[in-house]
């Protein structure tokens, strides 16, 4: 699989990552997961504290024991910012707290990236910036970055942040395409051209921060699964089955390599928890679709270009 290089760090991760949020749902075999995912070539794992309220985390460290991959073979990140019950809190003494809980309940020294999970508004970034200073010195967190936030958020945060922040996790996937609608319809009076992400995509690109894209297969917000639904999306699951036939791959593998072609080397974050279904992601993910094919997908999903 393509090895992502994240700016400024030694960090070389799989382009598709897994995602451990639903790793607490009932009757799934987490052991099956991890090794299955890490046996197609994924070495990255997604995690938040605040997945299954902690359970996922000390899910997946208790799962890893009985596969064969160590510590040392992998990437870990996780998440930290969101507090259940009071919503948002990016003070130091919770950032380096939340930290201790991720690393306690992954049964780890250290994670390779943490990320801010969603934006504060109280945030001070001075604060953020002695938390960090702190989980670096202390060998805690190798790497820094943010998740849902847009450029001028994340140079509010260099304004006192010394390290570098070159990860941001973002919802994006065919059905949810809104940091490239907005740059195809530049100037238009349609809801296409509304930005609302500060023009998040091109500032990545500039300043060679790796997108990590969320929920792939999901519309809205956790909506549901666009894949197989013949109802609410006959033309986009009948260009994902032609594309799946022509490659010989399955239409999740296709909506992957939809994400992975963009030429802003986006990461994607599956969340299955189905072995089956990983093997199918991640048997497309090195497919090169033609350009002809990525905008077909992208107008089948109800995009209309200019
Ligand atoms: N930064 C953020 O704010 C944020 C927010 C949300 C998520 N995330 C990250 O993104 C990861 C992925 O999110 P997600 O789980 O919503 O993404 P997803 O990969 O789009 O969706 C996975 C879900 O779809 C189901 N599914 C149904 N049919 C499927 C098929 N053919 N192929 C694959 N899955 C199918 C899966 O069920 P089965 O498990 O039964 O297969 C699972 O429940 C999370 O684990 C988390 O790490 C980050």
């Amino acid at each position: 699989m393509k090895q992502i290089q994240i700016a400024n760090t030694d960090i070389k991760s799989s382009q598709i990552i897994l995602g451990c949020m639903r790793m607490n749902e009932a009757g799934k075999n987490p052991v099956d997961v991890i090794q299955t995912a890490y046996d197609q070539g994924i070495n990255f794992f997604d995690h938040a504290d605040i997945y299954g309220g902690g359970a996922c985390e000390t899910i997946f460290a208790q799962a890893l024991k009985e596969t064969n991959i160590s510590r040392s073979d992998i990437y870990l990140q996780s998440k930290v910012g969101i507090r259940p019950g009071i919503a948002f809190d990016f003070s130091k003494a919770h950032l380096i707290q939340a930290v201790e809980g991720c690393l306690k309940r992954l049964e780890t020294d250290y994670l390779d990236t943490l990320l801010l999970h969603r934006p504060d508004t109280l945030v001070e970034p001075e604060e953020v910036a002695e938390a960090f200073s702190e989980l670096e010195k202390t060998g805690k967190v190798r790497a820094f970055g943010v998740s849902n936030q847009n450029p001028s958020q994340i140079e509010l945060l260099k304004t006192a942040v010394k390290q570098p922040l070159n990860i941001n996790q973002l919802q994006f996937g065919l059905k949810h395409t809104g940091m490239i609608d907005a740059g195809l319809n530049v100037n238009m009076e349609n809801q296409a051209g509304l930005v609302r992400d500060g023009g998040i995509l091109d500032y990545s690109r500039i300043h060679e921060i790796t997108i990590q894209a969320w929920s792939p297969f999901q519309y809205g917000f956790f909506d549901g699964i666009f894949l197989g639904d013949t109802d609410k999306f006959p033309e986009l699951n009948a260009k994902l089955n032609e594309l799946a036939e022509q490659y010989h791959v399955t239409p999740s593998g296709v909506a992957v390599a939809f994400i992975n072609r963009h030429p802003a080397n986006i990461q994607t974050v599956i969340g299955t928890m189905t072995p089956s279904r990983i093997i199918e992601a991640t048997e497309a993910a090195d497919i090169l679709l033609s350009r002809e094919e990525w905008y077909a997908l992208y107008q089948a999903a109800g995009n209309i270009l200019p």
